[in-house]
This record gives C-alpha cells, sequence and structure tokens, in this order.
C-alpha cells in the first residue's frame, strides 16, 4: 500500500510556483485565463448565501437599503463580500501555475525536437562519406582487396546503411513532430509496391529462414497513395514480421478485391505474438514490447509510431491483431482510386 507523506521540497516548489503566479498578469486575465473566472462564479453564492441567512432570520424585506444596513451591522459581510475576487485570485493563480508548466513543456518539446533533428543531420552528413568510402573501396578503384577486406567491408557497409536507417526514422519523427511530414497522393499499384518492398527484403528473410508469402490479388486496383511513404510502410511491416518471426516461419501479404471503395491489406506472421494489452502502446514512438538491457532485437521503436503516421495522413487506420505463440497480424486501408475520389 502506498503510504502517505508530505514531501517537503514539492510542498516548498507549489508555494513558490503559486506566489510568483500571483505576481504575474495572466492570474487576472479573465478573458483568457478560465481559471480566474471560474473562482469568481465560485465565490459569488458565498456572500449571497450569508447575506440571504441574515435576510431569512430577520424576516425583512430584500431591498438595497437593507443589503447596506445589513453590512454596516456585521462588517465580516463585507469579507464574504469580497470571496469571488479572492476565490477568482486563488483560482487564477493556478490556472497561472498551470499555464507556466504548459509553456515550459511546449518550449521542452521544441527544444527536444530541435535536437533531435539536429543531431539527426549532423550523424548523416559523416555516415553519408563512410558509406562512400566503402562503396568505393569495394570498385577497386584505389587497388585491389582479397576476399576477406572485401568481406570487412560488405559487413562495415551493412552496419552503416543500418545505422542509416535509424537516423532516417530519427529524422521521419522530427518531421512528424513539427509537423513537416507531407504525403503526395497519386494512383499507386501496390502489387508494384509489395513486389519492391519484398524484394528488398528477401535476404534478411532468408538469413532468418523465413518464407514471404505475396498472396495479393492479381486484380487488385490502384489506390491513392504516396509511393515511397506507402512502400516504407510496407517495408516496416514485413521487416518487423521477419523480425519477430520464428524459424520455417512464414509472412503473408493479402489484401481484399476490387469492388471495394477501401481496399484493405494486411500482413501476416507466424511468430512470438503480441501480449493484448500491449496492441496499442506498440504504435506510439519508442515502444518496445521488450525493451530489456538483453533484448535480442534490433531498431529503435519508432517504425510502426511512422507507420501509423503515414496510413493516418492517408485518411486511413491501422491497427494489430495478435495472439501469443501463433503470430500476429497488422491491418491498414487505403482508397480504391477507381471507386473512390482523390482524399
Ligand atoms: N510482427 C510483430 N510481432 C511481434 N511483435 C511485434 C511485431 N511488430 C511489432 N512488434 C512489437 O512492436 C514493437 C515496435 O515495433 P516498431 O515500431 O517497428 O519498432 P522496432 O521494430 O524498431 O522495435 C517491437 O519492438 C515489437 O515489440
Ligand atoms: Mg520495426
Amino acid at each position: 500500500m502506498d503510504r502517505l507523506f508530505i514531501d517537503v521540497k514539492s510542498l516548498a516548489q507549489i508555494i513558490k510556483e503559486f506566489l510568483r503566479a500571483l505576481g504575474q498578469k495572466h492570474t487576472y486575465n479573465i478573458f483568457k485565463n478560465w481559471y480566474c473566472l471560474f473562482g469568481i462564479m465560485w465565490g459569488i453564492p458565498i456572500p449571497i448565501v450569508t447575506i440571504g441567512i441574515d435576510f431569512y432570520s430577520s424576516r425583512i424585506p430584500v431591498t438595497l437599503s437593507h443589503i447596506i444596513k445589513i453590512m454596516l451591522a456585521n462588517p465580516l459581510h463585507f469579507f464574504f463580500f469580497l470571496h469571488p475576487i479572492f476565490f477568482g485570485i486563488v483560482f487564477g493563480a493556478m490556472g497561472t501555475v498551470r499555464y507556466n508548466k504548459q509553456q515550459k513543456i511546449e518550449e521542452l518539446d521544441r527544444v527536444k525536437s530541435n535536437f533531435l533533428s539536429m543531431v539527426s543531420h549532423e550523424l548523416r552528413t559523416p555516415l553519408t562519406t563512410i558509406q562512400g568510402y566503402i562503396s568505393f573501396l569495394l570498385t577497386e578503384k584505389t587497388g585491389t582487396i582479397n576476399q576477406k577486406q572485401r568481406e570487412c567491408l560488405k559487413i562495415s557497409g551493412e552496419s552503416a546503411d543500418l545505422l542509416n536507417h535509424l537516423i532516417e526514422e530519427l529524422l521521419d519523427l522530427s518531421k512528424i513532430e513539427c509537423g513537416g511530414f507531407k504525403v503526395h497522393l497519386a494512383r499507386v499499384d501496390m502489387l508494384e509496391v509489395v513486389h519492391k518492398a519484398v524484394a528488398s527484403l528477401q535476404v534478411y528473410a532468408a538469413q532468418q529462414e523465413v518464407r514471404l508469402e505475396n498472396n495479393l490479388p492479381k486484380d487488385l486496383p490502384p489506390v491513392w497513395a504516396d509511393q515511397e511513404r506507402i512502400l516504407q510502410v510496407m517495408t516496416n511491416l514485413l521487416g518487423n514480421a521477419i523480425k519477430f518471426n520464428r524459424k520455417g516461419g512464414v509472412v503473408d501479404i493479402t489484401a481484399s478485391g476490387p469492388r471495394k471503395e477501401k481496399v484493405a491489406f494486411s500482413v501476416s506472421d507466424t511468430g512470438m505474438g503480441i501480449p493484448e494489452d500491449k496492441l496499442d502502446m506498440i504504435f506510439d514512438k519508442f515502444y518496445q514490447v521488450d525493451s530489456s538491457g538483453k533484448r535480442k532485437y534490433g531498431g529503435c521503436g519508432l517504425g510502426l509510431a511512422i507507420s501509423k503516421s503515414i496510413i493516418e495522413l492517408h485518411g486511413g487506420k491501422v491497427r494489430a491483431e495478435s495472439k501469443i505463440g501463433i503470430g500476429s497480424k497488422f491491418h491498414f486501408e487505403l482508397l480504391n482510386a477507381t471507386l473512390a475520389p482523390r482524399p
């Protein structure tokens, strides 16, 4: 059971923030600070009730002169009369404390986004140089290389590509966060997109001993999509379906037929599955079901968050269903370009 205790330090901090808010204009601005207005409204019944009690007990008619008389007879009424103002100030100050916190969070968020995009850009520049020189060495224009050296360069190249992918994801995230992430919708042939995604992951799937099955119907209609971005979504989903699969497992890509306004795509695997209560969280940025220090899967937990944003920019939704130990299935929908107008 949680023990109730007063944390003196945070109490002092709250009092400090409160006192600081009392000196800020925002506290008294009933047009911008709804807390202040709320406090005033909350305080209004107090003088009415206290004077009302006097009227009720003395049974005199309610007139202005009687009100003044009652108030002069008992100066405590002035104190009650000022209550709406007291409440307005106290609530207003609370509103200002909240407002200040919000401003601080927004500021920190902006700093974090700037930092993210700055770091990604700074990492990318030297990495491009590294990738360039690895490719250059492999062309043997600087002299012949032996088999062992070629092997080493190939591994370095693969690691550099992986790093590049992570940086791309961080850059995408910073774009999403500052609202600069856009899609350009056109008629897209998903057969071609899936074909490309499968081709780019074939080697990885073979390494993991996972079979990729493209079961899209041959009469799949074109959809409204941003070709590059939807390829990114497909690659992310397929990459996960391979990564979290078992040896000898299968990844299946399917879609609904041409007669519907929305074409539903799905990517299913025969892997470890995702716990029921984590099915929503996996779409949050940086979230990974296994985030322990000894996790054996690579990645930084951004693929699904980015994919979700991309699908949402297409006006669609992405969702997951899963059974532990049996596999997971990811669904998303795109508009049929032969039946629906461009969104
Ligand atoms: N097909 C899947 N099977 C099991 N777990 C998955 C699958 N796809 C995603 N997940 C879970 O969701 C998390 C987030 O996925 P993602 O955003 O692609 O990040 P990453 O792949 O970098 O870990 C993964 O770490 C994993 O725990
Ligand atoms: Mg992933």
